[in-house]
């Protein structure tokens, strides 16, 4: 018989002389613990302190700077992977966009504008919330539009289209209402995509304009684009969504239609 002896090393490296796998798996646990303290204090850390969230933001955007402009595969992985989990987002927005038009007295077949449509996803909440809008998708990726486009009704009223933002195909005072959710901080031109929104709008008309916090611009940020729109830092408001899991990542912006002179 082989006698197999036990050296200190051993021991302190977790190796169990009777063989119960104790000693292995106690290893295992104080490693766990040791990565979710580091994960918590990372956590904390990119939440809670100002360079740990501009860290988190620079990251982000460069993450989502890879999604190359939504051609193919980013329109495939953002179809099938991103877009089903933002039903809360969608429906959220839906029932917003509902309320600002009861209250504005724009509920009968009001024309809506969403900037950066997508696969569509937006537009079907809203059609069945709205159930009389004439809803127009607007997109810069043909490929995403290929996705949307399958929603298109033959009576006109959900329209697909390929466009900028920065340049509207719509006349002026033409839309009630603008919506836009998680596209604003990929537009490349968005002091001129917000001067487009403000001429479009109708008088009492609003644009409700939905970003991811970690990725939508702070405000002082938004009061450049602002200025540089010839708007007031004070026409668009920036405030928190709240709500539930999803809805509370995102900030809403809002601007009103200007007022006729
Ligand atoms: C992250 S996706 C969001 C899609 C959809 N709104 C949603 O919430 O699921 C961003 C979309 O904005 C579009 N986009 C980016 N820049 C744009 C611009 N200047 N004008 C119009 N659409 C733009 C992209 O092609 C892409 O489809």
């Amino acid at each position: 018989m082989k006698l197999i002896g036990l050296r200190n090393s051993d021991a302190s490296a977790g190796i169990d002389p009777a063989g119960s796998g104790q000693g292995k798996a106690g290893h295992g646990r104080t490693r766990k613990r040791r990565f979710l303290s580091a994960v918590l204090l990372f956590g904390l850390f990119t939440v809670f302190t100002k360079p740990g969230r501009s860290l988190s933001r620079t990251v982000a955007r460069w993450l989502d700077s890879r999604l190359e402009n939504f051609a193919d595969p980013g329109s495939s992985a953002y179809a099938h992977v991103f877009a089903p989990f933002l039903g809360q987002l969608y429906r959220r927005v839906a029932e917003d966009a509902a309320g600002e038009l009861v209250e504005r007295g724009l509920s009968r077949k009001p024309h809506i504008l969403d900037i950066g449509c997508g696969t569509g996803d937006l537009v079907v909440a809203l059609s069945r919330r709205l159930r009389d809008a004439r809803i127009i998708g607007l997109d810069l990726s043909p490929s995403m539009l290929l996705y949307a486009g399958r929603h298109a009704t033959t009576d006109g009223r959900l329209r697909f289209s390929v466009g900028d933002a920065a340049s509207l195909p719509f006349d002026d005072g033409a839309v009630d209402l603008v919506i836009s959710t998680l596209s604003l901080h990929h537009w490349a031109e968005p002091a001129d995509a917000l001067a487009e929104i403000a001429r479009v709008l109708r008088p009492g008309g609003v644009a409700l304009i939905y970003d991811l916090t970690l990725l939508a611009y702070l405000p002082d940020e938004m009061a450049r684009i602002a200025a540089d729109a010839g708007l007031e830092a004070a026409d668009i408001e920036r405030e928190g969504v709240g709500g539930g899991f999803v809805t509370r990542l995102f900030v809403r912006f809002k601007l009103e239609g200007l007022a006729e002179e």
